[in-house]
């Protein structure tokens, strides 16, 4: 139970908040690079900042303010040029910095005239990483956008996966380090609301979360297996602040503000070993739908289960009347680490998880259960058998809503026809 102003402490996010503050000392995932090829530029909300993303004509990506300095017109319909960003409305130009370099009638009728420092718009560096644009809204210097192996595993095929979740983030993260809700959120509930009342699936035995050096380790065990158990001696990988990493994926939590959050997933799977050499030339970007045409909120696939989750503790979940529990140990974990850094920053210390050394940030290699599996693929039989490959190959169990010309793509990279499967027999690895 946390008191009213702790739990405000977590979960504000935005200009000037200290979790905000804190957060936005972390490189994020905000778009896909696909979006880009369909639009130029796009309307994008961070830390409750209204902003626009938008790709120049030179190709590069710029995050601006959303209003002109001029008379506050929206630039999200604003022109691209070659290095820079135009209101659509009189055509002042703003470079990916957000300086203001160009006013055309200014310009005609006072030709040299100063331009305004006051006109200058908020600007965010972005990179472009595993076909995801990531933006860093903190200060200076920015730290290193980590570069995790998984990024250059060769031979696989990845899609990003967005979706837009109507809750604050630390919800969503929280669930990352309470591993008790496997069984329940993706087992037993599914099952039993498939109209299988068949014995519940073996109970969470033991759990623990290690701290390491990007962020946590969780460890589980159920009923039926040991300590021996690569769930619990691999452990699974959180990534600070607001990551998780399964080998097979990633995925982050990226405020909006804070009553939503853009939850931003990466899959990944290596092609059967029959199917190599394959390059993917593209890596693309779909949104997940979260409610279906009824206006329901969706329950078949895993990642919509967590959703649900989430968002049922309200907007903002209350932690002022919860009632922690021994399989909260990692939740208070969580907790008791970001109030450590939001104290860490508050006397001008770094947070956990930084990396600034360029040596150390090359293709670092994270925990991950079947990690030689996933990185260097399997024939297509053994992958088939496979308890963590197996699933994937056969559905996207991930998220509901996949266009059908990524699955087809993805059939054919793979050399495979995909069928659903029953989601809530199988345990989630
Ligand atoms: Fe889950």
């Amino acid at each position: 139970m946390l008191p009213p102003e702790k739990n405000r402490l977590l979960t504000e996010v935005g200009p000037g908040t200290p979790m905000g503050d804190l957060l936005r000392r972390y490189w994020h995932p905000i778009a896909g690079v696909t979006e880009f090829e369909a639009k130029a530029v796009k309307p994008i909300r961070l830390f409750g900042e209204n902003l626009v993303l938008f790709k120049t004509l030179a190709g590069d990506f710029g995050l601006i303010a959303r209003r002109c300095a001029h008379r506050g017109s929206d630039l999200s319909f604003g022109i691209v040029e070659e290095d820079g960003l135009r209101c659509g409305y009189h055509g002042w130009q703003y470079d990916r910095t957000g300086a203001c370099v160009f006013r055309p009638f200014e310009n005609a009728v006072n030709p040299g005239q100063a331009i305004p420092p006051s006109t200058k718009l908020a600007g965010y560096p972005v990179q472009v990483k595993g076909g995801m644009i990531w933006t860093y809204m903190g200060p200076q210097p920015a730290p290193l956008l980590p570069d995790w192996e998984t990024f250059s595993w060769p031979n696989c095929y990845t899609q990003v996966v967005i979706a837009e979740i109507p809750c604050n983030w630390l919800q969503c993260q929280e669930n990352t380090v309470d591993p008790v809700h496997f069984e329940w959120m993706h087992n037993n509930g599914p099952q039993r609301r498939a109209g299988d009342f068949g014995p519940y699936s073996p109970p969470t035995i033991d759990l623990q979360v290690e701290d390491f050096e990007y962020g946590l380790i969780s460890r589980r065990f159920r009923e039926g297996t040991d300590k021996t158990t690569p769930l619990w001696s691999v452990g699974r990988a959180i990534l600070w602040p607001n990551g998780w990493y399964f080998g097979h994926h990633f995925e982050w939590k990226v405020p909006i503000d804070d009553e939503n959050t853009l939850f931003i997933t990466w899959s990944i799977l290596h092609v059967p070993t029959e199917c190599e050499p394959y390059v993917q030339t593209r890596i693309p970007t779909w949104y997940a739908p979260i409610k279906d045409e009824n206006g329901e909120w969706i329950l078949s696939h895993v990642g919509n289960q967590d959703i649900v989750a989430w968002v049922s503790q309200g907007r903002i979940a209350d932690r002022t009347h919860e009632h922690l529990g021994a399989s909260d140990r990692g939740v208070a974990m969580l907790r008791r680490r970001l109030f450590d850094d939001l104290a860490a920053v508050a006397a001008g210390r770094e947070p956990r998880g930084i990396i600034r050394n360029p040596e150390r940030n090359v293709r670092i290699e994270l925990p991950c259960i079947a990690r030689e599996d996933l990185k260097n693929g399997l024939p297509r039989a053994e992958m088939q058998r496979h308890p963590v490959m197996g699933p994937f190959l056969r559905d996207y169990y991930s998220m509901a809503g996949q266009p059908e010309e990524i699955k087809e793509e993805f059939e054919q990279a793979m050399s495979v026809r995909q069928s659903t499967f029953l989601r809530h027999k199988f345990v989630p690895q």
